[in-house]
């Protein structure tokens, strides 16, 4: 039995959940990296949240502020359950952010330049999202600004594995480096980087910022095995609503993540959508959700690779290839050989499939550009799938 016939009743009962998905059968939301849709569990709980007690957080006296503060504290020590903090809020904390984009800045910018001393150095992913590029540049910049000589390396990518060159990346450590920035996976090649090597690479004492934005609510995310010091996620791209993500800080190596100043009043209908986000996919299981989206993914890139005129870009995943199978998440990203990507989202557009087209917010935009994204979630189907490819074979 395959994944797709194991899982099929399962899925079935999930992708009923999703309004958006369920009303509009005749489309495909094929662009969950960019956001994800949001079930019904998650759109009850902000409604019920805006019409019993909505109201500040932190500053009150009656009951639906009180109730506001619980919420607030309550989804924090959920964020660090659901990524299996074993011990959430005896030393690290959880931060809401809009997304992954202002969780990595914070970093950046409230917890790095407390860490760094002049001469040191650091290294960052420049052909991964910019999001976790810009940010120590500009970390960097600040620093030169205020007399601190901050040293950036780019994390070696290796484009044959489509992981990290684990071996490069253990030459460029020093005495010096002090923090490493990476990605759990890739927003365009899909792959799922093995955060263990870099760990084994970097040594045990520097920290490490893992960006989890394709990660987290896409497969399961443990900081009780994962070693590093910083997930940050978009809580909007794992079903709760946009305008939210976290960050979670272990708090061990080096100072402790106390990001803002005055940040005002939190997105608390965010906040309340974000924790029944994170009960629905518990419920849904991380594992089951990875096992269907990497099949799906599987069966799109053996779709593709069957015709001579697409090229897929990034690892090769088939259902034939279990190996490959443990590497590459559900994003699988293609080039018609003659056809520019734009013309290509359009004509998938005019069929109903949603797709990411052209330009992929890269740091360092290089070989994808002009190529068509396709990026899986739980409500996905194999149907889907096959529509997705009888279109572009009649291309
Ligand atoms: C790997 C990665 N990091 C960061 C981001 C930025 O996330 P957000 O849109 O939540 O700011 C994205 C968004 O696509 C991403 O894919």
């Amino acid at each position: 039995m395959t994944v797709l016939e194991e899982l099929d009743g399962w899925q079935r009962e999930l992708r009923a959940q999703f309004p958006i998905i369920a009303d509009r059968p005749e489309l495909a939301y094929l662009d969950s990296a960019a956001t994800s849709q949001k079930p019904q569990a998650v759109l009850d709980a902000v409604q019920r949240y805006l019409t019993t007690t909505n109201a500040n957080a932190g500053r009150g006296t009656y009951t639906w502020a009180n109730a506001t503060t619980a919420l607030v504290e309550r989804t924090r020590t959920r964020v660090a359950r659901f990524l299996g903090d074993p011990a959430p809020q005896q030393r690290s904390g959880v931060h809401f952010v809009s997304g992954a984009t202002e969780g990595l800045r914070a970093v950046a910018r409230d917890w790095l330049p407390r860490h760094l001393r002049d001469g040191d150095e650091i290294i960052a992913p420049f052909a991964d999202h910019q999001a976790n590029a810009l940010p120590w540049l500009e970390s960097q910049q600040l620093l030169a600004e205020r007399g601190v000589r901050v040293t950036v390396r780019e994390l070696p990518y290796d484009p044959a594995s489509h992981d990290y060159d684990h071996t490069a990346l253990a030459r460029l450590v020093t005495e010096r480096t002090a923090f490493v920035a990476a990605t759990h996976v890739h927003h365009v090649y899909g792959g799922d980087m093995n955060v263990h090597r870099i760990r084994a690479a970097v040594g045990p004492a520097v920290p490490i910022c893992l960006d989890a934005a394709q990660s987290v609510g896409h497969l399961p995310v443990d900081v009780g095995t994962l070693d590093v010091d910083f997930v940050v996620f978009s809580g909007h791209k794992a079903m709760a609503l946009p305008g939210t993500g976290a960050v979670w800080a272990r708090n061990l190596r080096g100072p402790e993540f106390r990001p803002g100043g005055w940040s005002g009043t939190p997105n608390t209908s965010g906040i309340a959508s974000l924790e029944a986000a994170l009960d629905w996919l518990d419920t849904a299981g991380p594992d089951r959700i990875q096992r269907w989206i990497v099949a799906l993914a599987a069966r799109l890139t053996d779709g593709l690779r069957a015709s001579p005129a697409y090229e897929v870009l990034g690892c090769q995943l088939s259902l034939a290839a279990d190996s490959a199978v443990q590497h590459r998440e559900g994003i699988v990203t293609f080039r018609h050989r003659r056809i520019g990507s734009n013309d290509l989202g359009f004509v998938l557009s005019s069929h109903g499939l949603m797709v990411r087209a052209d330009e992929h917010c890269q740091g360092r935009a290089g070989e994808t550009e002009s190529s068509v994204r396709v990026s899986l979630h739980v409500y996905n189907t194999p149907e889907e799938i096959d529509r997705l490819l009888a279109v572009l074979a009649a291309l």
